[in-house]
């Protein structure tokens, strides 16, 4: 199984949710046994697609949400909330969070506590911006990211799911080589087994590859024993693009 995690980031309104998951759900059922599927589509979205989604083999995913359970924070929305919908996961940490609402370290800490907390699973975010990579810090700055997001938290029993997304490649429409997310991922994996030294990584822990992924690479993020699936943004808006990447997945799979 390779996960395809569709984010729709702050595109479709609740009617066009409804359209697009029903054109998704008549194509890609055949390919679900071996595509892991979750789409993550915005909050006012969430109760049409939950519905549509429900018993489909697809899952459901949130782009954000808050670190407390309730309270008074005008505007936000927390895990437990979600879960209502039958949300399984939620994207945290996304870079353009990270830079345009000037999230940091510590409060993408405190949201992967909230996730783990609400038993939900943390689709998390890391990656470089293009200057970080020109100065030479690229593997400094995915290790630094991935170990302060699981400061204070142990990671028995829960499932997580890291996406390595370069940030100058997010809607650039030219992804990385295959090489270079396979390098990321082994940076990855060793921060897990420095952190956690009694991990399983075969078990639990998941990592993809994000940044401009489309019908036309997919093949090699996806044939890559190293990583596990790839989590997209504007080609997954499209719904012939987005069947067509989960056939390829499943074609793959079945070589
Ligand atoms: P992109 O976005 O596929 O449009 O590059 C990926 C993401 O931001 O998760």
């Amino acid at each position: 199984m390779k996960y395809l995690i569709a984010n729709w980031k702050m595109n479709l309104t609740a009617a066009d949710s409804e359209e697009h998951v029903k054109l998704i759900l008549k194509n890609i059922i055949p390919y679900l046994s071996r595509v892991n599927a979750v789409i993550c589509p915005s909050f006012p979205s969430l109760a049409i697609v939950s519905e549509l989604l429900s018993g489909s083999g697809i899952a459901l995913g949130a782009q954000n949400c808050f670190w407390e359970e309730k309270g008074s924070f005008t505007g936000e929305v927390s895990p437990l909330m979600l879960k209502e919908f039958n949300v399984d996961y939620i994207i945290i940490g996304h870079s353009e969070r990270r830079q345009q609402l000037h999230e940091t370290d510590e409060m993408i800490n405190k949201k992967m506590q909230a996730v783990f907390r609400a038993g939900l699973t943390p689709i998390l975010c890391v990656g470089e911006t293009f200057s970080e990579r020109q100065l030479g810090r690229k593997d400094f700055v995915i290790a630094g990211q991935v170990e302060s997001a699981l400061k204070n938290i142990q990671l028995v029993n829960k499932k997580l799911l890291i996406a390595y997304e370069p940030v100058w490649v997010i809607g650039s429409g030219q992804a990385v080589k295959i090489e270079e997310a396979e390098h990321a991922v082994r940076v990855i994996k060793q921060v897990l087994i420095d952190l956690y030294p009694n991990l399983d990584l075969k078990n639990g822990v998941e990592i993809l590859y994000g940044g401009s992924v489309d019908s036309k690479n997919i093949n090699y993020f996806t044939s890559s024993p190293l990583l596990d699936g790839v989590l997209v943004g504007s080609a997954s808006l499209d719904v012939d693009e987005f069947s067509q990447m989960a056939k390829i997945i499943y074609e793959n799979l079945a070589k």
